[in-house]
């Protein structure tokens, strides 16, 4: 379970200073599914990377499972991202030198894992969203949704206990974007995940159950009874 307790995220430049989080309060419960929405610049990537331990926050805390991430060293933070927390992104940052399985391999790497394992593990990820049979193409040899496929399959191999996805299909047309949410949304009933997703799409937003407004570094959140 998150806890975020008036966490405030400050960037300044020379004199400028941007409250890109202006005190945010926000309870996640475990399984929970979490839209987030709003205008650009509004928080919602600044949000998520705190919700990750990406960065950390200018005041506040961020608490998952009861401890707070801004207090942590970077090396334990770092542990805590690799064991628990997968990350999917509008780009899908997948390494183009990599084949598909080696790509979810990585998300092993750190985590120890021995390499007959990690082959076995990804393989079956990958057989998961539906990419079996492309265990060897380069990411360059996919199309975007499986590409995108791939870097969902990586977010996940590791089991982790919360998925954050930063606009997942903000760069595929309509039909693949279904595709994608169809993914997410049974890996995430699958799974038993914490899944929190930042997404420009109103259809998306409208069915959520849980759904946040961020605007200017403040959030809303409204439970959507009729979903
Ligand atoms: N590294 C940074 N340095 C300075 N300002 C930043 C930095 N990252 C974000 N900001 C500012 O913080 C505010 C929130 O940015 P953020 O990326 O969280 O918005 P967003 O809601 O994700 O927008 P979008 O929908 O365009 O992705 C913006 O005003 C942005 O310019
Ligand atoms: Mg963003």
């Amino acid at each position: 379970m998150y806890e975020l307790r008036s966490v405030t995220k400050r960037y300044t430049r020379g004199k400028d200073t941007v409250d890109a989080l202006a005190g945010v309060d926000l309870t996640i419960a475990d399984g929970d599914r979490l839209v987030i929405q709003g205008p650009t610049g509004g928080g919602k990537s600044t949000l998520l990377q705190m919700l990750g331990g990406l960065d950390k926050p200018t005041e506040g805390e961020v608490v998952l499972d009861g401890t707070d991430l801004a207090k942590l060293s970077e090396a334990r933070l770092t542990r805590v991202r690799s064991e628990n927390i997968g990350f999917v992104f509008q780009s899908f940052n997948l390494i183009p030198t990599l084949t598909a399985q080696e790509n979810v391999e990585t998300a092993l790497v750190p985590l120890g894992v021995k390499t007959k394992e990690r082959r076995e593990r990804a393989a079956e990820a990958l057989a998961s969203v539906g990419l079996g049979e492309r265990l060897r193409h380069l990411p360059s040899e996919l199309s975007g949704g499986q590409q995108q496929r791939v870097a969902i399959a990586r977010a996940l191999v590791k089991e982790p206990k919360v998925l954050l996805a930063d606009e997942p299909t903000g760069n595929l047309d309509e039909s693949m974007r279904d595709e994608i949410m169809d993914v997410l949304e049974r890996m995430w009933k699958e799974l038993g995940l914490t899944f929190i997703m930042v997404t420009h799409d109103s259809a998306i937003a409208k069915k959520a159950p849980r759904l946040a407004t961020i605007r200017k570094g403040r959030i809303t959140v409204k439970e959507n009874a009729a979903s």
